[in-house]
C-alpha cells in the first residue's frame, strides 16, 4: 500500500477497537472511531431482543444512524476500515460512514471481528454502496492475527 494510510473503525464492545488498534500501529497509521452521536448501551446491543436499537436499525436497510463527529478522508490514499459483523454484515452506522466521503480512486480495506460469521456478506454491501473506491480483500480478524494481518497488506 502506497501513500497515507488511515485506519477508521467502530466498535461497541472494543474487540474491533483492540484489532484497529493494533493494525495502526503496525502500518503508522492514523486511527478514527467512528462513533454514534448517541452511543449504544447495553440494552442496545441486545441481539435477542427484536425491539432493541440495534435489531431495529439492522431490521431497516436504509437506517443511517448520525456520527458524533467526522473526519476530512481527502489526504488519505488507504482507508482500512473495521467493524463488528451485526447480522452478517457491517453496522449501519458504518453505512453512514462510506456514504458521507467521496472514497474514488481511494483503496477501501475492510476488516471485522465477529462471534463466528465470515466477512463476507459485509463486504459485498459496502462494495456496493462505495463502487468507486478500489477495493481489497477484507479479513475477519482476531486479536492475535491482527498485526500479522496488517503486514501483510504492506
Ligand atoms: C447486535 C449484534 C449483532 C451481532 N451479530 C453477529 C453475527 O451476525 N455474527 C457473528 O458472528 N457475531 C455477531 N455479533 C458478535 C460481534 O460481531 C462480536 O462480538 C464482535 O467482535 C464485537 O465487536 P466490538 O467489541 O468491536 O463491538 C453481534 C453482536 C451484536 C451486538
Amino acid at each position: 500500500m502506497n501513500g497515507k494510510t488511515l485506519v477508521a473503525y467502530f466498535s461497541a464492545e472494543g474487540t474491533t477497537a483492540a484489532a484497529a488498534k493494533a493494525v495502526a500501529a503496525e502500518l503508522g497509521a492514523d486511527l478514527f472511531e467512528i462513533k454514534p452521536d448517541k452511543p449504544y448501551t447495553a440494552a442496545d446491543l441486545n441481539w435477542m431482543n427484536k425491539k432493541s436499537r440495534s435489531s431495529l436499525e439492522m431490521a431497516e436497510e436504509n437506517c443511517r444512524p448520525q456520527l458524533a463527529e467526522d473526519t476530512d478522508v481527502a489526504a488519505y490514499d488507504n482507508v482500512l476500515i473495521g467493524f463488528p459483523v451485526w447480522w452478517y454484515v457491517e453496522p449501519r452506522i458504518v453505512d453512514t460512514f462510506l456514504e458521507g466521503h467521496d472514497f474514488a480512486g481511494k483503496t477501501l480495506v475492510p476488516f471485522a471481528t465477529s462471534g463466528g460469521s465470515g466477512i463476507e456478506r459485509a463486504e459485498k454491501r459496502m462494495r456496493s454502496l462505495c463502487p468507486a473506491a478500489r477495493w481489497r480483500e477484507g479479513k475477519r480478524l482476531t486479536a492475535g492475527s491482527a498485526a500479522a494481518w496488517a503486514k501483510s497488506l504492506q
